[in-house]
């Protein structure tokens, strides 16, 4: 915890914002008439990672797409068609998942599943139609434990056709690094310890702002869009010297506003804010992350002047997307998912591969998570829905350690213990020992993921498959 202790005391100096090698380049959208698709290149690169203010650390070697972490921010309007070529030039074979997108099957970026693993030096054209506006992202689906580990990320923003007036639209990107002194990725990916645990957890949290904004005035508005892209690790934040409202999680647009106390970010779990800069002229907007009872100061905003006499006034609700909501469960087909595992679990067997295997045989393997009694992918469908069914997974999570459990394909929502839905979701956080149930329109044909967003959990076993006639 090196870094995470010197590098985030909130009584340090004063960051001031860097244009650092992580800085994003803007890539423009691209419309149906676009000849030559934009390519999006994965190869290993270098970026300053650690700010100058924590001491004199080296370049991180990473692997990012277009070179850099996080990888070139997509930005594009609903409605749009968007392609990407994607060129590997790592030194694995690799894909692109577009996170939270409800995509065509093909172009899900799944190896084995929906496509084959791009190999070194091949590439693949993705097309995606873009029905939903929101905040998303894309990583890389292969071995993607260390993969996304070493920076295979970016951000996806679909524009509404008309967003709301802000003056300013920044992202927030948390992430968590396993460094050692030297500041390299440390190459330990497969450590079984982080596997059968809470996963990798790195011992440097940073916050990349895009654009990188170093000021703002009293009440501009702002959007604020948060991802976690940390392999493993839950991100408690809270924001000072803004007022405002949560008006989107995981892309969706919110029915019903929040307002953000502490936000608890799973893996994968996104949400975009908008508020209005309450502090003072001379005072900080700050970013603050939550670790046990400590707050740690992560980004700080000037405050240097003042826009408006007053804010703004209420915060509108985001137009709706495309996605249809559920409203009753009446012909819904149940089906329940069990997990178990990990340590301290006291998981009794696991099916792997067929076999039925000890705790001790499945650590062997270093698969230990399973999903009603299968560890890893099972060569059945968890779920084999029409298209158009109403399906309800009632999940137990009967281990010591929370999940992030994400369904690819579509957004699902939370059947609610009072029989009331909430907020349309593509990764729901669940604490240890907790049942929560999501149900979802089965409406999007193809075999789609269901699995743990803790990158160490999912590669030791935590994952299932749907598939949607
Ligand atoms: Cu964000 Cu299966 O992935
Ligand atoms: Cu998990």
């Amino acid at each position: 915890m090196e870094f995470a202790k010197k590098g985030m005391r909130v009584e340090l100096n004063r960051r001031k914002f860097m244009a650092g090698a992580t800085a994003m380049s803007l890539v423009p959208s691209v419309g149906r008439a676009a000849t030559a698709p934009p390519t999006l290149e994965a190869k290993p690169g270098r970026v300053r990672l650690i700010t100058a203010e924590f001491g004199d650390y080296p370049e991180t070697e990473i692997w990012g797409f277009g070179g850099g972490v996080p990888g070139p921010m997509i930005r594009a309007r609903q409605g749009d068609v968007l392609q990407r070529r994607l060129v590997n030039n790592l030194p694995q074979p690799t894909s692109v998942h577009w996170h939270g997108l409800r995509v065509p099957n093909a172009m899900d970026g799944v190896p084995g599943m929906t496509q084959d693993a791009v190999a070194q030096g091949g590439e693949f054209l993705y097309e995606l139609p873009l029905k939903d506006a929101g905040t998303y992202w894309y990583h890389s689906h292969n071995q993607s434990t260390e993969q996304v580990a070493r920076g295979l990320y970016g951000v996806l923003i679909v524009d509404e056709e008309q967003p709301p007036e802000v003056d300013h639209d920044v992202t927030i990107v948390l992430d968590d690094w396993r460094l050692s002194k030297k500041a390299q990725i440390t190459d330990d990916f497969g450590a079984m310890h982080d596997w059968t645990h809470a996963g990798r957890m790195g011992n440097y949290i940073h916050a990349h702002l895009a654009p990188q904004i170093s000021t703002v005035e009293q009440n501009q508005r702002l959007r604020l869009r948060f991802v976690n892209v940390a392999t493993d690790r839950i991100m408690s934040v809270s924001l000072n010297g803004v007022a405002g409202k949560i008006v989107a999680r995981d892309g969706m647009p919110l029915e019903t506003l929040e307002t953000p106390e502490v936000m608890v970010f799973g893996p994968a779990e996104r949400a975009d804010l908008i508020v209005d800069v309450t502090a003072a002229v001379g005072e900080t907007v700050q970013l603050v992350i939550h670790e046990r009872d400590t707050g740690y100061l992560l980004e700080e905003i000037e405050v240097t002047g003042q826009h408006a006499k007053t804010p703004r006034g209420p915060v509108p609700r985001l137009p709706g997307n495309p996605i249809e909501r559920l409203t009753d469960l009446k012909a819904a087909r149940s089906v329940p998912l069990n997990m178990e595992g990990g340590a301290m679990g006291g998981l009794r067997q696991g099916k792997y591969k067929g076999r039925v295997m000890s705790p001790q045989e499945l650590v062997r393997e270093g698969q230990i998570w399973t999903f009603n009694g299968e560890v890893g992918l099972p060569e059945a469908p968890l779920i084999t829905a029409q298209r158009g069914e109403t399906i309800r997974i009632p999940m137990q999570n009967n281990t010591v350690f929370p999940h992030a459990m994400h369904l690819h394909g579509t957004h699902f929502q939370e059947v609610l213990p009072d029989g009331t839905f909430g907020p349309l979701k593509d990764t729901i956080l669940m604490d240890a020992r907790e049942t929560r149930e999501i149900a979802f329109v089965a409406d999007n044909p193809g075999d789609w993921l269901l699995h743990c967003h803790m990158l160490s959990h999912q590669a030791a076993g935590m994952k299932t498959w749907l598939r949607v006639t």
